[in-house]
């Protein structure tokens, strides 16, 4: 089986998605969109290596968002597509080699079949999509309908011989291409279709990171944690519940500030992303959670999810006590959960119930609250 490289080229500024850092390092669903090319290319078995072309200047952008993953050492790109590209082939052992843009998140693989398939035949193929929309030449006006039959748009990956087209760009003369097809076919290579996929749009325009977003979200699955948690009182004069101070006659006793719901809350949390409990995060011995406001373990278990590029859908608390009442108190610990989850209210709720005095809570030893959670998270994490 002949071996393969991925060039990926992420040495562009990305003008016209507007300004701030460069689209190809831009986060989407908490990762960088460089990072999802990366990750879609390097994870076929097929491909055996593969090299990142970044600007210079951009290499400090390109380890933050390659964070956790050992990237390949990057090389460093020109001033347009082509010189980037070519620098980067410069690099590549590999027979064949998958020219792709960084700008381009989402991979299929049964492409990069497609391709390397026609590559069995032919020394360069592309992906291509037929164009449904009537065609036109216009100047504000329009002029003359164009016949779309045998019409298409071309992708990236664009797969080749490596050596054709390292021999192809050295014989180019004119104004710098566009894309590799356009060389390889002026050098008198024959370039293979093969279908091409919608996943495959370039992220161009600020509007295509929304509909990025979009599409990822489509891809999240659904996960319910379950949190319980029990405090026992003691002496003092209040207490905090689901993050609100509440005076009683009695406080509940605990390493931290004891707050039995938002404890049952950061373990519902923990539970749906499968991050062990709350205890493995703030362990009880360590002298740095005493006295902690349970806010903070809240805020973490919420990183942690947003970190996945998980979303919280919803929470709900029961609690389980005799006294203090807490229906006076309920919209308040509502609105607090809320604030510290960053969702809707209408997303949390808080309810509560005695145990008929029986059991400890019955006999009014300690608080219980229960809460479930509902986060998605996407496919790979
Ligand atoms: N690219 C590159 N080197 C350049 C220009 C572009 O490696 N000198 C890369 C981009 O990072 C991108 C891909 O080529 O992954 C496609 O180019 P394009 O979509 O035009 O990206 P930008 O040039 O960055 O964007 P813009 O044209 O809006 O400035
Ligand atoms: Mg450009």
């Amino acid at each position: 089986m002949p071996s393969t490289a991925a060039l990926i080229v992420a040495a562009g500024s990305g003008s016209r998605a507007g300004p701030g850092v460069p689209k190809q390092f831009r986060r989407i669903g908490g990762r960088a969109v460089l990072r999802r090319a990366y990750d879609a290319l390097r994870s076929h078995p097929r491909i055996d290596e593969v090299r990142i072309v970044i600007g210079a200047g951009q290499e400090a952008t390109y380890r933050e968002a390659m964070a956790g993953c050992d990237p390949p050492e990057p090389v460093e790109g020109g001033a347009e597509r082509a010189c980037s590209v070519y620098r980067g082939l410069e690099t590549v052992t590999a027979e064949r080699v998958l020219i792709h843009d960084a700008a381009r998140p989402f991979c299929p693989p049964a492409v990069i079949d497609r391709l390397l398939a026609a590559l069995d035949t032919h020394r360069a193929a592309v992906p291509v999509l037929a164009i449904p929309d009537t065609v036109v030449r216009g100047d504000g006006i329009l002029r003359e309908i164009v016949d779309r039959e045998g019409l298409f748009r071309v992708q990236t990956p664009q797969a080749f011989d490596t050596r054709a087209i390292l021999q192809a760009f050295d014989g180019w003369r004119s104004t710098p291409p566009t894309d590799e097809s356009q060389v390889a076919r002026a050098a008198g290579i024959e370039v293979a279709m093969v279908a091409g996929d919608p996943a495959l749009e370039k992220l161009t325009f600020e509007s295509d990171f929304e509909a990025a977003e979009h599409r990822l979200a489509a891809r999240l699955t659904s996960r319910t944690g379950l949190g319980f948690d029990v405090h026992a009182f003691a002496a003092g004069d209040g207490l905090w519940l689901g993050g609100v101070r509440i005076p009683h006659d009695r406080a509940l006793r605990g390493h931290s500030d004891a707050d039995v719901v938002l404890h049952a809350v950061t373990d519902a949390l923990l539970g749906a992303i499968g991050e062990g409990d709350i205890g493995d995060h703030f362990p009880p011995s360590d002298p740095h959670w005493r006295g902690a406001a349970s806010s903070r373990f809240v805020a973490h278990a919420r990183a942690l999810v947003e970190a996945r590029g998980g979303r919280i859908d919803h929470v709900d608390v029961t609690l389980i006590c005799e006294a203090p009442r807490i229906g006076p108190h309920r919209a308040a610990m509502r609105t607090r959960i809320a604030a510290l989850l960053g969702i809707a209210e209408t997303r949390v709720s808080v309810k509560a119930t005695t145990t008929e005095r029986l059991g400890f809570t019955g006999r009014g030893e300690g608080i219980a609250a229960q809460a479930v959670a509902t986060v998605r998270l996407p496919e790979e994490g």
